[in-house]
């Protein structure tokens, strides 16, 4: 597949968030027309599609898909003439060519659209990374900043019966500014990378709503419905009909309705994963939904769910599909890594380092896996950067919006690895209000490290721990701190009265190489890590969770041992071919007794 590559400079403004109805909630449960498949794409690593030669931005960029109206009119791009890239995917493992590529390219859909009469159409996006300028028929839309959260525009003026065009620049650049910042150990994939979809809605629809039991109540359900459009103040009717229950309620002028009940429901677990039909009907627009409804709570070291202490049996994943590569984005990718995840003996998995695609999400909650949710707030964040703070508040909004109705998931997360100071800490504490403030139900973490208090005693007392309710540890003791048994002698402490993940732990292996326990790169070392691991780790009175790093191996930039690594990190328990390694056995014993 030939592509066509042009050139520009490197000055990226930082982006602005999309100004139009807030993010819809379960398109699942809408009318929708999807726009995945093959897109015309124009590679543009130097955006002359975007900005002219005095790298001013252009009114006549690649957005208008211009056609030459005469012999003589100069037009130097064509999509219908150009390659084309799958969509939802990313673009580096579509074709050798844009392996390594990170910069611009431009998308363009084609379609017809016959809009129903009283009715809105927005195009939604279920990702693209990083920063994304969307335009229809030449008419810019709105911006997008963040590779791994969903975002839609209204279209209902702009779009047409026949010749739609539909023109996305996605710019994958890592920023120092941005989040993630410029360092991160996972590929960088680019690209629309998720589905898009054309959502149909009544003039006055149910845009948003939260149902879900009350913080630490089993029976009460307390939540709020958000109606958009111009009939605001509308009756609005909760129907659980599996649970005899129907609860009418009247929203605000802003079309803004709070609701509270009691209910008699069985309760989500990964025992019973009970997911019931709820049904959200206003008099003007009418929505399903499948929810579970569990209490998530701590109470000193423990971890309640619906009122009983849990353990959480858990292993970290990356949004990565599996056997193909690149970057998941279908339900089979789901299925596959969290039935790997359940073979391992897990309940629980952490989803790094950034929200992972809504099919993740949803097989989690039908399968019965608790899930960590994170948003990349990664190493060394810009952290007195106002803008910088406002892109990780909004993919914070974004996440906790499209998941919030989710039983799956029990934490949010705030940061992976970020390093102690006064900044970071007020960066941090305004991201924790700001969930606090969005979802009072869950619980809160972070993946925070440790220090030596001495030669046998790791200390965890990193002062965002006060703001959290569960203490995420990332420790790689036998990997990068000594030898494998160095995990024998050693102590944990921390200063909180409060439960436990060791949020990661692990070392590399590639599959099929064998050796002694201490060759480094070896099954046998790998499971000679776990051994020790487990050993120590059952030794912590405060721990209630593990997940090690990681379940599958994963495309990392920063890998690039010949023969062993090539880009890959080895981390994995599984192949990215899914042969599972010695350690993954391990684990699989300590989870089965801990069952
Ligand atoms: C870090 C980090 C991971 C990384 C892992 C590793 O702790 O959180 O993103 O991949 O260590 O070094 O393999």
């Amino acid at each position: 597949m030939k592509i066509l590559i042009l050139v520009s400079l490197l000055v990226l403004a930082p982006g602005v968030r999309a100004q139009q109805v807030g993010l819809i909630t379960n398109t699942e449960a809408r009318k929708t027309t999807s726009l995945d498949g093959q897109w015309q794409v124009i590679v543009d690593p130097y955006e002359s599609g975007y900005y002219d030669y005095r790298y001013q931005p252009s009114d006549n960029g690649y957005f208008k898909n211009a056609k030459p109206k005469s012999k003589s009119d100069l037009i130097e791009y064509d999509f219908d003439k150009s390659a084309t890239l799958k969509v939802p995917g990313d673009w580096n493992t579509q074709t050798d060519q844009l392996f390594f590529y990170e910069g611009t390219v431009w998308y363009k859909k084609s379609f017809d659209y016959q809009r129903r009469p009283d009715t809105r159409v927005f195009v939604y996006f279920g990702a693209a990374n990083y920063l994304a300028d969307v335009y229809l028929n030449g008419e810019k839309l709105g911006r997008h900043e963040g590779g791994f959260t969903p975002f839609n525009f209204e279209i209902t003026k702009l779009v047409r019966d026949t010749g739609n065009f539909l023109v996305v620049k996605v710019d994958n650049k890592r920023r120092l500014d941005a989040v993630p910042t410029l360092m991160t150990d996972w590929w960088n994939y680019g690209g629309i990378t998720r589905d898009v979809e054309l959502i149909e809605t009544p003039t006055t629809f149910v845009q948003d709503y939260m149902v879900q039991l009350q913080r630490g109540s089993r029976d009460h359900v307390s939540g709020w419905i958000k109606l958009a459009g111009e009939k605001l103040s509308q009756r609005i009717t909760v129907r659980i009909p599996e649970a005899g229950v129907s609860r009418s309620f009247t929203a605000d002028g802003n079309g803004l309705a709070t609701i509270d009940f009691n209910a008699d429901l069985k309760l989500w677990s990964p025992e019973n994963p009970k997911l019931y039909e709820v049904f959200i009907e206003a008099e003007t627009d009418r929505v399903r939904d499948l929810i579970g409804f569990r209490s998530i709570e701590t109470r000193g070291t423990d971890i309640l769910l619906n009122g009983r202490p849990i353990f959480l049996r858990g292993v970290c994943i990356h949004d990565e599909a599996p056997l193909r590569g690149g970057r998941a984005y279908s339900r089979e990718d789901a299925v596959t890594l969290l039935s790997w995840a359940k073979e391992l003996g897990a309940n629980f998995v952490r989803l790094a380092h950034y929200p992972h695609n809504e099919f993740m999400i949803r097989e989690a909650d039908r399968m019965g896996i608790m899930v960590w949710s994170e948003i990349p707030v990664y190493w060394t964040i810009q952290w007195e950067n106002p803008a910088t703070l406002e892109n990780a508040r909004n993919q914070l909004s974004e996440v906790i919006a499209r998941d919030k109705n989710r039983a799956a998931i029990v934490i949010w997360s705030m940061a992976n690895e970020t390093p102690l100071s006064d900044a970071r800490l007020a960066f941090l504490r305004n991201l924790i209000s700001h969930a606090r403030s969005l979802d009072p139900t869950r619980l809160l973490s972070a993946a925070m490290e440790r220090h030596y208090l001495d030669a046998k005693t790791q200390m965890i007392d990193d002062p965002l721990g006060e703001f959290l309710d569960v203490l995420g540890c990332n420790e790689y003791v036998g990997w990068y701190d000594g030898l494998p048994e160095k995990a024998d002698g050693l102590e944990w402490k921390t200063k909180y009265e409060k439960p436990l993940v060791m949020s990661e732990f692990g070392g590399e292996a590639q599959f099929g190489n064998h050796g002694d326990a201490l060759t480094r790169w070896t099954e046998e070392y790998q499971a000679n890590v776990y051994e020790h691991q487990i050993g120590m780790l059952k030794r912590i009175p405060f721990l209630r969770g593990t997940s090690p790093w990681i379940l599958m191996d994963f495309r990392s930039p920063r890998r690039p041992l010949p023969g062993i690594q090539d880009y890959w990190n080895r981390k994995g328990l599984v192949s990215d071919r899914g042969e599972k390694k010695k350690a993954f056995y391990i684990m699989q014993r300590w989870y089965r007794e801990l069952q």
